[in-house]
C-alpha cells in the first residue's frame, strides 16, 4: 500500500501529522534543505524505527529540529558562539552540535549514546508549524535509504518504500537541495563538521576561525570516540552463558540475565534500549559484561557494530 501525500502547507494535514508523530510513527516531511524522515525525538522507539526504515548499518547521531531558537537552547546548552550564529542563521540550513542541557529529554539513541546533541530551525516556516504542533523536538534524517541521495521533492521520498512510514508532507521542491551544515560549538572553538550553505566564510565572519573537519568527520568521528560507547567495565560479546562476576546483557532470554535488550528478541526494541542499557551499566560495582548474540538481520547489524566498539580493546 502506496504511503498518503499532503500538502504540508494544509493545516489539517500537519494536524494529523503531529498527531502521528506524538504516537511515535514515522512522518517524512519538507525542509529548504531536504526531505527529512521524522520521528519523535524523545521516544527511543520511534527512533528506532528511522534506523529500521533507512537500512542504517549504524546509528549515526541524529538531528533534533525544533519550531525557535528558545526551544534548541533549552535541548543544548548554548555558548556565545552559538548564540551568534543561531541569531545570524536560524531559522535557516545550519545545524549546531550543542552539548545537552542537564534535562535534555533527547533520547540517547537519537544522540547515538553522545553527550552532545545537534540541533535545528529549519528555515520553512511549514515545518516550524509542524514541529510547534508536534509539540516535542523531531529526529529526521535525510528522507532515503542508506548510501542513496537525499529525496528534494515528495516522489523522491515516496519512491523510497520506506516500511512504517505513515505520511509524507509535501513542500513541493527544496529551495536549498543540500543537507545543512553542520557545525559543532559546544566546544571552545567551533568545528564544521559538515559544508553546506551556510558557509565557512559567513560564520568565520561571525565567530572568527573555525577548525575543518574532512567531509564525512561528522559521521565517522563520533563512532571513533571509543570513550563515548564504552563502559568502563570489560564487554565480552555472543555470551552463551554467564562467568562470575559478569553482568548479563540479554537478547531473546539466550543467557537468562536480568538485564534483556529485547525479552523477544524485537531488534527495533533492542535498538530502542541499547545506550541507555549501556549507560546503566557504566557504573562501580559492574566488574564485567556479558552480551548475549544479536542475529544481523535489519538493525542488528547496526546493534552489533555499536556492541562491537563498545566491547574493543581501550586505547
Ligand atoms: O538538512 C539536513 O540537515 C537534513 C534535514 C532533514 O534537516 N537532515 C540531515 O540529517 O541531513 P542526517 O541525519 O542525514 O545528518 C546528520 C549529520 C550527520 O553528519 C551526523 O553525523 C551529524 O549531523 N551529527 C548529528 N549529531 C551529532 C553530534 N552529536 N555530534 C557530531 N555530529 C553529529
Ligand atoms: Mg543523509
Amino acid at each position: 500500500m502506496s504511503v498518503p501525500i499532503r500538502p504540508i502547507a494544509d493545516p489539517s494535514a500537519r494536524a494529523d501529522a503531529a498527531k502521528i508523530l506524538r504516537a511515535g510513527g514515522l512522518v517524512a516531511f519538507a525542509t529548504e534543505t531536504v526531505y527529512g524522515l521524522g520521528a519523535d525525538a524523545t521516544d527511543e522507539t520511534a527512533v528506532a524505527r528511522i534506523f529500521a526504515a533507512k537500512g542504517r548499518p549504524r546509528f549515526n547521531p541524529l538531528i533534533s529540529h525544533v519550531p525557535d531558537v528558545e526551544t534548541a537552547f533549552a535541548l543544548g546548552q548554548a555558548t556565545a558562539a552559538a548564540r551568534t550564529v543561531a541569531e545570524a542563521f536560524w531559522p535557516g540550513p545550519l545545524t549546531l552540535v550543542l552539548r545537552r542541557t542537564e534535562d535534555c529529554p533527547i533520547a540517547w539513541l537519537t544522540s547515538a549514546g553522545l553527550d552532545t546533541v545537534a540541533i535545528r530551525v529549519p528555515g520553512s516556516a511549514d515545518a516550524r508549524a509542524l514541529l510547534a504542533e508536534a509539540g516535542r523536538p523531531v529526529a529526521a534524517p535525510s528522507a532515503n535509504r542508506s548510501g542513496r541521495v537525499s529525496p528534494t521533492i515528495a516522489a523522491h521520498v515516496a519512491a523510497e518504500g520506506f516500511e512504517g512510514l505513515d505520511l509524507i508532507l509535501d513542500g513541493g521542491a527544496c529551495a536549498v537541495g543540500l543537507e545543512s551544515t553542520v557545525l559543532d560549538v559546544s566546544g571552545d572553538r567551533p568545528r564544521l563538521l559538515r559544508p553546506g550553505s551556510v558557509t565557512r566564510e559567513q560564520i568565520e565572519a561571525l565567530v572568527g576561525s573555525i577548525e575543518l573537519a574532512g567531509h564525512g568527520d561528522a559521521i565517522t568521528a563520533p563512532g571513533m570516540l571509543a570513550s563515548h560507547y564504552a563502559p568502563a567495565a570489560p564487554v565480552r560479546l555472543n555470551a552463551t552463558t554467564l562467568r562470575d562476576g559478569e553482568v548479563g546483557l540479554d537478547f531473546a532470554g539466550q543467557l537468562g540475565a536480568a538485564t534483556d535488550l529485547s525479552a523477544s528478541g524485537d531488534p527495533v526494541e533492542a535498538a530502542a534500549n541499547l545506550f541507555a542499557l549501556l549507560r546503566a551499566l557504566d557504573r562501580p560495582g559492574i566488574a564485567a559484561i556479558a552480551v548475549a548474540p544479536v542475529p544481523e538481520a535489519g538493525l542488528g547489524a547496526a546493534i552489533n557494530d555499536r556492541l562491537r566498539r563498545a566491547a574493543a580493546p581501550r586505547g
